[in-house]
């Protein structure tokens, strides 16, 4: 092969590559929004992603990563996985949320139908309550963890967390 044909080849290679990680990143956006959440409930570095006929769902992230979400430590793994449906990811399994001093799961997400400025997130026992509009971009995530210090939660916040609905 000649040099510039070689890299042709490469650059191809390259683009289809970058192809794959943007068709992955728009299809997980384009199912989050025909399913009625926001868009940023996962970060811009989803690497593939599957969901099958009853909605349950499998999200690969480039790497595991940390982000903030209003003050609160937020951890993705790599593999993310749960259940969507319209409004809805339950069984949720790859998201966590440091409360206090513990990281806990995120079980389940929800929004009211008919939509209000508000979302819903299942963690532990408490259903937490914030402003859906939090949510409108993905989250900055970084492979470094943040906030190792003492955190002390949002007492407010706390306040209007409503218990959980129903045990599963
Ligand atoms: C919940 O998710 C796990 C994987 O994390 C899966 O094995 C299990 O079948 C799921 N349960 C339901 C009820 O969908």
């Amino acid at each position: 092969m000649k040099p510039c044909a070689m890299a042709r080849a490469v650059s191809f290679v390259f683009l289809a590559l970058g192809v794959v990680v943007m068709v992955a990143a728009d299809s997980v956006i384009d199912e989050l929004e025909k399913n009625g959440l926001p868009v940023g409930l996962l970060p811009s570095s989803v690497q593939s992603y599957s969901i099958g006929a009853k909605g349950d769902f499998s999200v690969s992230l480039e790497a595991p990563c940390y982000a903030k979400i209003e003050d609160q430590p937020a951890y993705y793994s790599k593999h993310i996985t749960g259940k969507l449906k319209y409004g809805s990811i339950s069984n949720l399994s790859g998201i966590q949320t440091k409360q206090l001093f513990v990281w806990l799961p995120v079980t389940g997400i929800y929004v009211d139908i008919p939509a209000t400025p508000y979302i819903y997130f299942e963690v532990g026992v408490l259903t937490k309550r914030l402003s859906i509009a939090i949510f409108e971009t993905p989250p900055r995530c970084s492979s470094h963890g943040v906030d190792t210090g003492i955190h002390v939660p949002n007492l407010a916040e706390f306040m209007t967390s409503r218990p959980r609905k129903a045990i599963q």
